[in-house]
């Protein structure tokens, strides 16, 4: 079966204990298998992988980049200042689209930057777990896939 990868960076680990208003009351394993739901609608499988460590994440990318069609990806604070997270995927070539719980442009002024954001397919911001579900529609629609 064909597959996307999701991945969600440092301090995702624990949504369902952080901040409510900004992330939404749903665990990560909750979102996971939202996403494995969705994506089994268009016949394609889900790698899932959490990190708090960049160089994991950046593993997991370089791991599954001939294995999967897309990625999406909520890299947490990594979003504002991982070069390195923008290389992997980069390197890639594959679709991406990036997710977040929270409106990050409505936020403190360090949230407003995303460094990955300018090779993402689209940034989805501000729809808590609603993001993950337009994600893997933009992706697969992208991928012609339905
Ligand atoms: C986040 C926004 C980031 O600024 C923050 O560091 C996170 C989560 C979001 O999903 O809204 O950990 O990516």
């Amino acid at each position: 079966m064909k597959k996307i990868l999701l991945l969600n960076g440092p301090n995702l680990n624990l949504l369902g204990k952080r901040d409510m208003n900004h992330y939404g009351t749903l665990t990560l394993k909750n979102i996971e298998e939202l996403v494995i739901q969705e994506a089994l609608k268009f016949n394609c499988d889900v790698i899932t992988y959490q990190s708090n460590h960049e160089g994991y994440l950046i593993d997991k990318i370089q791991e599954n980049r001939e294995i999967c069609l897309g990625i999406i990806i909520n890299p947490g604070a990594l979003t504002h200042y991982s070069y390195a997270i923008h290389d992997a995927l980069l390197d890639t070539k594959l679709p991406v689209i990036e997710v977040h719980l929270s409106d990050i442009s409505q936020r403190e002024a360090f949230r407003k930057t995303s460094v990955i954001s300018d090779i993402c397919l689209k940034t989805i911001s501000g729809k808590k777990e609603v993001g993950y579900i337009d994600a893997v529609h933009v992706l697969l629609e992208d991928l012609k896939y339905d």
